[in-house]
């Protein structure tokens, strides 16, 4: 029997945006289930029942789905949430940390998804909301590899939405600037390895430093996470952070004013 209580799966929600948007779904009602590579670290700890998915093992995937609706009747939402950032200049980060971010954010999310569209196929309807970044909307130097994977979810799901939407099945990105988070200790970060780049190097890691120390709490994305999963027809794309709208302005209609003001802060940046 399916019940009133609408089921919301989160996928990453040991930590950061997934944890907070997880509890705060719990608290507001809804039937959560979250998911992490290592599930049994957090036991007992989370109001949620926290399943084992990793986005980089296809088996793993695979048996996830297969053991998910052992748990719960039916699924109305999944936030497609776990990722990790690769911060590195493009040429010094070796192609192999570029692979591997693409690995886990664009085809781990790409598989889940795909292991689950038949279920929101078959009951017509369900949404379908991923965490995207700023940085799949706008390139900034030392993220190529993680810009690029974000920019490929927008592309995808994008296209999606238009496949989608005869099943009723909503397709949503959600497009944050920089929170406070676990994303910057968990970084894999690319040795610098070319003399060439020493001086800007210098200055792009006190960017990226100050970037992270100044980040706020994620509660605007909680709040934008909420109103997606509340609403009955989202629109495709909702960017978070103070001043996102006027960057992507700028980059529209002013491009060369918005690197100028990017390359500035950086040069300014000890
Ligand atoms: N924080 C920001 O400023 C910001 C800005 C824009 C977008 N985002 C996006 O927001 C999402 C959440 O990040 P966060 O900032 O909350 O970072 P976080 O605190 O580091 O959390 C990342 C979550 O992803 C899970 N995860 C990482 N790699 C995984 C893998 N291979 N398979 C399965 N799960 C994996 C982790 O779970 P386990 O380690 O338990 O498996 C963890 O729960 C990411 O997609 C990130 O790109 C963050």
């Amino acid at each position: 029997m399916k019940s009133d209580k609408k089921t919301v799966l989160v996928t990453g929600a040991s930590s950061g945006i997934g944890l907070l948007v997880a509890s705060r779904l719990h608290e507001n009602g809804y039937e959560v289930i979250g998911t992490s590579r290592n599930p049994e670290k957090h036991q007992g700890k989370l109001p949620f029942k926290l399943l084992q998915m990793d986005l980089d093992d296809p088996q793993s995937i695979a048996s996830f789905g297969k053991q998910l609706f052992g748990h719960i009747k039916q699924l109305d939402v999944l936030i497609n949430n776990a990722g990790y950032l690769v911060n590195g200049l493009a040429e010094e980060t070796p192609i192999e940390f570029g692979k591997q971010q693409f690995e886990t954010n664009f085809w781990g999310t790409i598989r889940l998804t795909n292991e689950l569209l038949p279920y929101f196929r078959e009951q017509k309807h369900g949404k379908i909301i991923t965490i995207g970044s700023l940085l799949g909307l706008v390139g900034l130097p030392n993220v190529s590899y993680y810009a690029a994977s974000k920019h490929a979810l927008e592309g995808y799901f994008k296209s999606l939405r238009f496949e989608l939407s005869q099943f009723n099945i909503k397709v949503v990105m959600v497009e944050p600037m920089s929170f406070k988070t676990n994303i910057g200790e968990s970084a894999t970060v690319a040795e610098g390895t070319m003399g060439d780049y020493d001086q800007f190097r210098e200055k792009i890691i006190a960017y990226t430093r100050k970037t992270f120390d100044d980040a706020p709490e994620p509660t605007p994305v909680i709040n934008t996470l909420l109103r997606t999963v509340r609403e009955s027809n989202p629109k495709f794309s909702y960017p978070v952070g103070k001043g996102a709208s006027i960057v992507l302005l700028l980059q529209h209609f002013a491009y060369k004013v918005f690197e100028k003001s990017i390359l500035k802060s950086i040069n300014a940046s000890k």
